[in-house]
């Protein structure tokens, strides 16, 4: 059945995508038809296989979010776990006349894609890094080792560093390894915008994937023991503790998928560096 599914994908709804943008792009102002001509054709073909409408939410929120916090003038823009790119066209409207944004992945469809879809837009780079991750394997790279890092960016260098639906795939010591890089690369005052799966006492009737029944150490789940990476859950004490003495929270939006209260699918904390 999940073959035929599959089979189903590839022959009628993938093709399907291509004709839907155009004729989306065809009545549409110059102005729309911009952000339609941004969408990367292997968006559903790799490791960060996203939905129209999942793609389109993150780039509304992310032009408010960044309009209404990012107030520096040519800003370097970080995307830890980058995927097909979704922030590179919302990053470009803050970077086009100066500062950078740049996108980092393990995936190397996903940066392939990425180089291709936005090779128009100045001042906007893509990095494929060798650090791995359980639930997205790599292959054609030496992997860096535990600990290590491999990022192309100095110590305070950066001055947004976002990472959406990354470290819902990391277990603690990584989380805890990334946090104070992310801290390391932003700037004095830096900004941070992370999301994470805030475990509460909700279960999604929808997908068990979000549902955390097994701990991994105190305040971290996972609801797919065979490869924790897949789905990675935290209770809230257990996140301010992870920020603590690092991050000031400027702001919280709620992830529904988890129980809370807002539209955003997981929960987003807006963070500045201390
Ligand atoms: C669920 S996808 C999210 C992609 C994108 N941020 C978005 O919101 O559409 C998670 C991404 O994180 C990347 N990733 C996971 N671990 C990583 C690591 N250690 N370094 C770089 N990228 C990583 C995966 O390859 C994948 O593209």
């Amino acid at each position: 059945m999940r073959n035929i599914l599959k089979y189903l994908f590839y022959m009628v709804y993938y093709p399907a995508s291509f004709v839907w943008r155009k004729l989306d792009g065809i009545g549409s102002w110059k102005e729309t038809k911009w952000w339609i001509d941004h969408v990367p054709d292997a968006m559903f073909t790799s490791a960060t296989y996203a939905s129209y409408a999942v793609w389109i939410q993150h780039q509304g929120m992310f032009s408010v979010l960044m309009s209404l916090y990012l107030k520096k003038d040519k800003p370097n823009i970080l995307d830890f776990g980058c995927g097909m790119g979704n922030l590179a066209p919302v990053a470009y409207h803050f970077v086009r006349n100066g500062g950078k944004f740049l996108g980092i992945d393990t995936d190397a469809k996903s940066i392939a894609a990425c180089h291709k879809t936005y090779k128009d837009l100045e001042n906007c780079e893509f990095y494929r890094t060798r650090d791995p991750n359980a639930w997205y394997p790599q292959d054609g790279v030496q992997p860096t080792k535990p600990g290590e890092i491999d990022w192309p960016v100095k110590s305070n260098s950066q001055d947004l560093v976002v990472a959406m639906s990354v470290f819902t795939h990391l277990q603690e010591k990584a989380a805890i390894d990334y946090l104070k890089k992310i801290h390391d690369v932003l700037v004095q005052d830096g900004l941070a915008i992370i999301s994470f799966l805030i475990v509460r006492d909700y279960v999604n009737p929808n997908n068990d994937i979000y549902n955390y029944k097994h701990r991994l150490t105190p305040g971290w789940f996972t609801a797919t023991p065979a490869c924790p990476e897949c789905s990675i859950g935290i209770e809230h004490n257990a996140l301010l503790k992870l920020l603590g003495g690092k991050f000031k929270v400027l702001g919280h939006i709620e992830g529904c998928l988890t129980g809370g209260k807002h539209p955003s699918l997981q929960d987003l904390f807006v963070l500045q560096k201390i």
